[in-house]
């Protein structure tokens, strides 16, 4: 079996060594877009190029004889790689351009779970103009945000109370957006806490991975810029601490009628990663948004977990047979962080030396934006390295992961109240007094 992962960060390191766990004869092939020294140790191939190029990428599978591809982020879905390739004889993890609008549009997803009376949905509505918006503003009160409709890095978010703080700043953020020739969504502001709750799905049966709870903030205690996310935990029952088992059963039905809800739509079904990203609140559990493939850094606390092979479960997801597949996570708590460079994410150094030689569990590193330059590791630019701690509780998990990520040298920084008591507390606590 030839299998072909496309992306090279952390996260298709994860996917990489989860297929190498494997006991099938296999060969796996990487493109990327950086040359990333864990993955091309673990891969027989790894080839740096474009990766949203959908004809390049089919015809490099097309030449290499693949049989199964895995689509690690967004962009090349947004592309349509995955209609690409199955249109070529490959079978893929990863929804096609269509329904992979679940994560690339905003109004799209408020509009499915809308019309087929999926619960979780806030009050919203789409504007492509001025018009209506100051009215609207005036029904939502304080709580509101407004959301570009489109891909944005998770930068074209903005929360009332955090990013905007009255309505005129609201109004002007709107008025960027028309003069951009962009649609934007409204809509009402949860409030509690967040949680990823992930399922592998083959377009009718899903599989759920344990909850996640990823720390979005660049610095200590939630402050400072949005990032691409600093750091997760997950508990050893695949719940998490400040979640009833009715919020998990929740996600999962909202996942699961999501899913059915999609295949209604397209008439074929959703076969990849459904990843939604929840908000438990004093009334249920809430949508916050879809994502159509694994989270980054969500994919290293569950795909290390994974007993089951993973070659099997994504035969399962292309073959519309995942019911009849075993996935199985093991019962431990994982607590993962990322060492990102100085400045990140706003004004990040590059090209600078880092050494990960200290590390002492070499299968619990994940590259991500490095490079080699004149045969030394580099940093270059983005999210660097993350290491993962596995153990029976979450604070065992985070001392692991802490002492790790702080072996690691050069000019970097990581956040190290992510997974400590502390933190977890404060979720519970914050959670407690919302639902009393
Ligand atoms: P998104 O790109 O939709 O995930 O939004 C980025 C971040 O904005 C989320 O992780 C949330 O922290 C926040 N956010 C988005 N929508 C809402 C909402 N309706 N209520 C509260 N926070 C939100
Ligand atoms: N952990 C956030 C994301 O993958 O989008």
């Amino acid at each position: 079996m030839k299998i072909l992962v496309i992306g090279s960060g952390a996260r298709e390191h994860a996917i990489v060594r989860a297929l190498d766990r494997s006991t099938q004869d296999k060969k796996i092939y990487c493109l990327a877009s950086n040359m990333n020294p864990g993955i091309a140790e673990a891969c027989d191939e790894i080839l740096v190029c474009n990766i949203n190029d959908s004809d390049f990428v089919s015809n490099y599978a097309k030449e290499a004889g693949i049989n199964l591809a895995i689509v690690g982020p967004e962009n090349p879905l947004a592309n349509g790689v995955a209609d690409v390739l199955w249109k070529t004889g490959v079978k893929v993890v990863g929804p096609k351009k269509d329904l992979a609008r679940i994560e690339t549009s905003k109004a799209f997803t408020r509009d499915l779970l809308a019309e087929y009376k999926i619960p979780g949905g806030p009050t919203y509505h789409t504007f492509n103009s001025i018009e209506g918006v100051a009215d609207f503003l005036d029904g939502l009160g304080e709580n509101y945000v407004v959301k570009y409709d489109g891909l944005a890095g998770g930068k074209g978010v903005k929360v009332a109370g955090d990013h905007l703080h009255s309505h005129n700043e609201a109004l002007d953020y709107c008025k960027e957006l028309v003069e951009k020739g962009g649609e934007f969504v409204i809509e009402e502001k949860f409030m509690g806490q967040e949680f990823s709750l992930m399922s592998f799905c083959d377009g009718d049966h899903l599989k759920h991975m344990p909850a996640v709870q990823d720390h979005k903030r660049a610095y200590e205690g939630d402050a400072g810029p949005n990032t691409g996310g600093m750091g997760t935990y997950s508990d050893a029952n695949h719940g998490l601490p400040f979640l009833t088992d009715s919020d998990i059963v929740q996600a999962h039905e909202i996942n699961a009628a999501t899913a059915k809800a999609l295949k209604n739509k397209f008439g074929e079904g959703y076969k990849g990663i459904l990843y939604g990203g929840f908000m438990a609140t004093s009334n249920g559990v809430k949508l916050i948004e879809y994502n159509a493939r694994f989270g980054d850094p969500e994919a290293m606390n569950v795909l290390p977990l994974l007993d089951s092979d993973f070659i099997e479960i994504c035969k399962g997801i292309t073959g519309g047979t995942l019911d009849k597949v075993d996935v199985c996570f093991k019962n431990k708590a994982t607590v993962c962080k990322y060492a990102v460079p100085e400045g990140y994410p706003v004004a990040p150094v590059k090209g600078e030396p880092i050494d990960v030689s200290k590390i002492e569990n070499p299968d619990g590193l994940f590259y991500a934006s490095v490079e080699i330059k004149d045969g030394q590791l580099v940093e270059s630019g983005s999210r660097t390295v993350a290491v993962i701690g596995i153990a029976d509780s979450i604070s065992e998990a985070e001392k692991i992961a802490e002492k790790e990520i702080s072996a690691v040298k050069g000019p970097l920084f990581h956040r190290t109240d992510i997974g400590t008591n502390e933190l977890v507390q404060k979720r519970i606590d914050h959670m407690n007094s919302i639902r009393n």
